[in-house]
């Protein structure tokens, strides 16, 4: 929820800054602003409304210079208007502040500090420039000024603020939102995640919460907001910048569903060996201590956790509870003697998810984050860090992330399981579970066309849909249905299908269109029968089953496989579907409106 960049000690700033701005435009789409100075007593901003096309085709060919920042903006305070775009100035034009987050007591700093000011938005940003602004008029320096607003302030945020009198400096400060700096040759950059940067440099700095950074483009000097320096040496992003690319395809996520067979195989690829999982002995120490595992997830990676529940109960034997961070974070169930956390974050970065963290934290709870951004706030600040290795991930509707956390819970839970002499464990062939899965997942990426005319057919000009089924198929469904509707904007919903004849049923119309996933030999018959009900109503139901379980006018066989893992396959027709409603309906696939990757404000 918007991103924003930043460099200095560059004689292409605006270009620097653009191309940073396209890799964050995951992180919003609503309006995007640069500002750039060269130095010299010229500087330039700019601002639009809409995509970072809009932006670069507002951008003239004089606007240069050597230091900048800009920002892409996903509307928290105020519509998306040029207005409220980022970067906000100041009334004397001096200062300049890009700002990811949400200062939660703008409008009382407002009232107390800034009665007299006129202001040209509505966002909180702007109280913050303008607050900065009135200290330095009462004679603080930029630094003091900066840090005596940041003192001020509650609620999140990372900033970037140029003062246009002494362009030779940027000062950075962050609180609970992302933000890394770059270490370059002769030029240091800052940015919300590595990857908007990593075309610059792969020399990556942290930062804490409460921390101010001088950069200059030799120097980074970092202090807490009390004043005390603090020493950080870089880490090393591993990323390829190539993996970013779209190569031949339209959208990313058609790409990034293709790219799950090899997820699969790269996951095993790097947690087992010889047929045995390998995991730090540390965190199968403490895992295997627990009494009890909860799972704290959003959205997409809350159906991962869902799955994740019946591995972890099955092969470790351990009671799994999976949590709506959103929830948790002020409602809290009773605990047992020992809770093991585990914080399933595709992105690393979810706001929601990271309050939770810091409460588990400061109970001295054991903790362990799974993402797909090692250098994440979320993977630096658990006890135990685990990679997806899903490549970036682009879309915005998540994809091959979502299929690697659910392969990599199996990877741990077989782990543990097996670290605990689960007889079930053992059982259970895991390698040779996920490499079905990839072959599974490759048949049925291989039936894309199929896949194209079942959605033409099924939901070319819905309103409505729904996806039912049971056990380990209603998770699915539920990840199917957000599918569906994040993109395509058909309001669909993720049924258990026994109980759509308590109530929901009266929907059902004629042509409402029903998915009925059916892989569990268990529910299998019943889920038919649901589906038989809604059909008896009018509904168009496609029938999704396992070679297995399936009836010869079923429309969609999947592959068998262990039926734990029936949502590596499952996933796959819920993904496509989704993907050719979007495209037919000629929206932009990636960038669905009001959305954003990584959801950084609570
Ligand atoms: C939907 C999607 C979201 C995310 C959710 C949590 O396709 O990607 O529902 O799963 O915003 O984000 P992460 O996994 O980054 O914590």
């Amino acid at each position: 929820m918007c991103g924003i960049v930043g460099v200095i000690g560059k004689t292409d700033a605006t270009a620097v800054l653009l191309g940073g701005l396209k890799r964050l435009e995951y992180r919003g789409y609503d309006s995007a602003g640069v500002y750039v100075n060269d130095q010299a007593g010229h500087d330039h901003l700019v601002k639009a409304v809409g995509k970072i096309a809009a932006l670069e085709a507002a951008i003239g060919p004089d606007v240069q210079g050597v230091m900048g920042i800009g920002h892409t903006r996903w509307a928290t305070n105020g519509k998306p208007t040029e207005a409220n775009a980022h970067p906000h100035v100041s009334n004397d034009e001096r200062f300049y502040l890009v700002h990811n987050g949400v200062i939660t007591n703008a409008a009382a700093l407002r009232a107390e500090y800034l009665s007299d000011v006129t202001f040209a938005s509505d966002t909180d940003t702007e109280v913050v420039v303008q607050l900065v602004a009135a200290f330095a008029r009462a004679g603080e320096a930029t630094k003091a000024a900066f840090r005596h607003a940041l003192q001020l302030l509650d609620g999140s945020y990372a900033f970037a603020l140029v003062d246009r009198l002494d362009p030779t400096a940027l000062y950075i400060a962050k609180n609970k939102s992302p933000l890394l700096i770059g270490k370059g040759a002769g030029f240091n950059v800052v940015a919300s995640d590595a990857l908007a940067m990593l075309d610059q440099t792969d020399q990556f700095v942290a930062l804490n919460d409460e921390e101010i950074v001088t950069l200059t483009k030799t120097a980074i000097q970092i202090e807490t907001l009390a004043g005390d320096p603090v020493t950080r040496e870089p880490f090393t992003v591993h990323l390829d910048a190539h993996d970013t690319g779209k190569g031949t395809y339209e959208y990313y996520m058609l790409k990034e569903i293709d790219e799950q067979p090899a997820v699969m195989r790269r996951l095993v690829a790097t947690y087992t060996k010889d047929g045995a999982v390998q995991l730090p002995a540390a965190l199968l120490k403490a895992l295997a201590g627990a009494s009890q595992l909860v799972i704290v997830a959003a959205g997409t990676s809350y159906h991962a956790g869902l799955v994740g529940r019946g591995l972890f109960e099955s092969l470790a034997g351990i009671p799994t509870s999976v949590e709506l961070a959103s929830e948790y974070g002020y409602h809290q169930g009773l605990l047992t003697a020992k809770p093991f956390f585990i914080f399933l974050t595709q992105s690393g970065e979810t706001a929601d998810i990271r309050q939770v963290l810091v409460q588990v934290k400061a109970k001295g709870y054991p903790s362990l984050t799974i993402t797909n951004v090692g250098s994440s706030t979320l993977a630096r600040e658990a006890d135990y860090a685990l990679e997806l290795h899903a490549g970036p991930e682009i879309a915005v509707a998540s994809t091959k992330a979502y299929t690697a956390q659910v392969a990599l819970q199996a990877l741990v839970a077989k782990g543990l399981g097996v670290a605990l002499g689960q007889p079930a464990a053992t059982a259970f062939d895991v390698v040779h579970q996920l490499g079905l899965a990839a072959a599974g997942q490759q048949a049925l990426i291989d039936q894309k066309s199929r896949l194209h005319e079942l959605a033409r057919d099924l939901f070319a000009t819905t309103r409505n849909a729904f996806y039912i089924g049971r056990g380990t198929d209603y998770y699915i469904s539920l990840e199917a249905a957000l599918k569906l509707k994040e993109i395509s904007y058909v309001q669909a919903e993720g049924f258990a299908a026994g109980e759509l004849k308590h109530g929901t049923i009266a929907l059902i119309e004629q042509d409402t269109p029903v998915v009925a996933i059916i892989t569990d030999p268990a529910t299998a018959a019943h889920t038919r029968s649901n589906a038989e009900e809604a059909a008896a109503r009018g509904a168009k139901v496609l029938f999704i089953a396992a070679r297995s379980e399936a009836e010869p006018s079923d429309q969609l066989i999947i592959p068998d496989i262990d039926p734990r893992l029936s949502p590596l396959l499952t996933i796959i027709p819920g993904q496509l579907l989704g993907y050719y409603t979007s495209y037919d309906r000629g929206y932009d696939v990636d960038k669905p409106r009001n959305l954003a990757k990584s959801v950084t404000v609570e």
